[in-house]
């Protein structure tokens, strides 16, 4: 029984490879977060950390919940999940308290998710009840070491890779993919994909319409000082990249995949002798309502304007509109050192 378990949760944490042009090769997961929640519950049972009928919290607003959810069904855990009201829609919601989860909302007057007032929470939680489970997505360097496997099967599939794309929310993925791969390949590039008002590459903190990647705080499984260059996707070029993903190649991943492709997509454009792979992180049903309507899409102000087809090199760190698109050469700096930078030089000018 338990090898059919790992069956079936291996099988949606496996990517479906595809090739989108030449040179550029796509892993897209039909639920990404299954790697990681799937490692560190694992790893936690293995250390009695975790017991069967314990209580897992955790702060996320969608896959990595999904996920626990998932694995807590399957492995007799209860499960509360924190989130904010912006996050969560009504469906989403039924769907993980059909599972069995626990959901409790923060308010998020802001709209940009409040994770410091979820951790609040969180901690409530653990000081009522002691002998819960944290997995601590965002800090636990478990996350990361989890994707040691994506690391493999990319190699096993693509080869030399040498350029790598991915979305950053908790860094998990691309900084444990790239870390992997940048030891078997030292030249690998590594291209982080966030989006405008997130502050994990030094944007001010704001309303993000764009879910699943980008946060109102720096996770310690970001490793700055891996990534070559930052791009911040807005909401409409990810929404308009996820459709035509579906369009033009019939892969049916969500809007985060939208996000990625299109500046995985540029990569490979502008490095036509490179081999890009672009991690997606999981699949579009839950976006049939939003993404995939063409009403709701319709009733967004300004939708769908002109659809950037090249980023804006920044030369500071700014935001920019939902429509917009734009880049900065991150090179391998560490988050103090281009604040530092950016500080220094603004001083100067003034
Ligand atoms: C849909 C989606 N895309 C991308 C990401 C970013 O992945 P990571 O947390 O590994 O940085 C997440 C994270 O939750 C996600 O849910």
């Amino acid at each position: 029984m338990v090898a059919f378990e790992a069956d079936y949760f291996r099988a949606l944490e496996t990517p479906r490879m595809a090739v989108l042009s030449p040179n550029l090769f796509a892993a897209a997961f039909p639920l990404m977060k299954l790697m990681p929640a799937r490692h560190i519950l694992d790893r936690a049972a293995a250390d009695g950390a975790l017991q069967t009928g314990m209580r897992i919290v955790e702060t996320t607003s969608g896959t990595f919940g999904m996920a626990l959810a998932l694995l807590a069904a399957a492995r007799g855990y209860r499960l509360t999940l924190i989130t904010a009201s912006s996050l969560i829609d009504a469906k989403y919601r039924a769907r993980l308290e059909g599972i069995g989860a626990t959901i409790i909302i923060t308010e998020d007057p802001d709209g940009n998710g409040d994770q410091l007032r979820r951790l609040q929470r969180l901690e409530d939680i653990r000081q009522k009840e002691m002998d819960c489970f944290w997995p601590q997505q965002y800090d636990n360097p478990g996350n990361a070491l989890a994707y040691a496997r994506l690391a493999e099967l990319l190699v096993r599939r693509i080869g030399k890779i040498d350029c790598l794309v991915g979305c950053v929310g908790s860094g998990g993925s691309l900084c444990g993919t790239g870390a992997f791969l940048r030891a078997v390949f030292p030249h690998l590039v590594i291209i982080a994909v966030d989006t405008h008002r997130s502050v994990l590459f030094g944007q001010p903190a704001g309303k993000r319409m764009l879910r699943g990647l980008g946060n109102s705080l720096i996770p310690g499984n970001l490793r700055h000082d891996l990534v070559d260059e930052i791009h911040w996707v807005g909401a409409y070029p990810a929404f308009g990249e996820a459709r035509r993903l579906l369009r033009e190649h019939g892969i049916f991943q969500g809007p985060t995949s939208g996000a990625a492709a299109l500046v995985a997509k540029w990569a490979a454009r502008s490095r036509p002798g490179a081999r890009v792979a672009v991690i997606m992180a999981d699949e579009g049903h839950r976006y049939a309502e939003t993404v995939f309507d063409d009403a709701w899409l319709a009733s967004l102000p300004g939708w769908p304007g002109t659809p950037p087809s090249e980023p804006i090199l920044l030369t500071a760190i700014e935001p920019a509109s939902e429509a917009d698109w734009t880049r900065f050469p991150w090179a391998r700096r560490g988050l103090g050192q281009v604040l530092h930078a950016r500080f220094r030089d603004e001083g100067f000018s003034r």
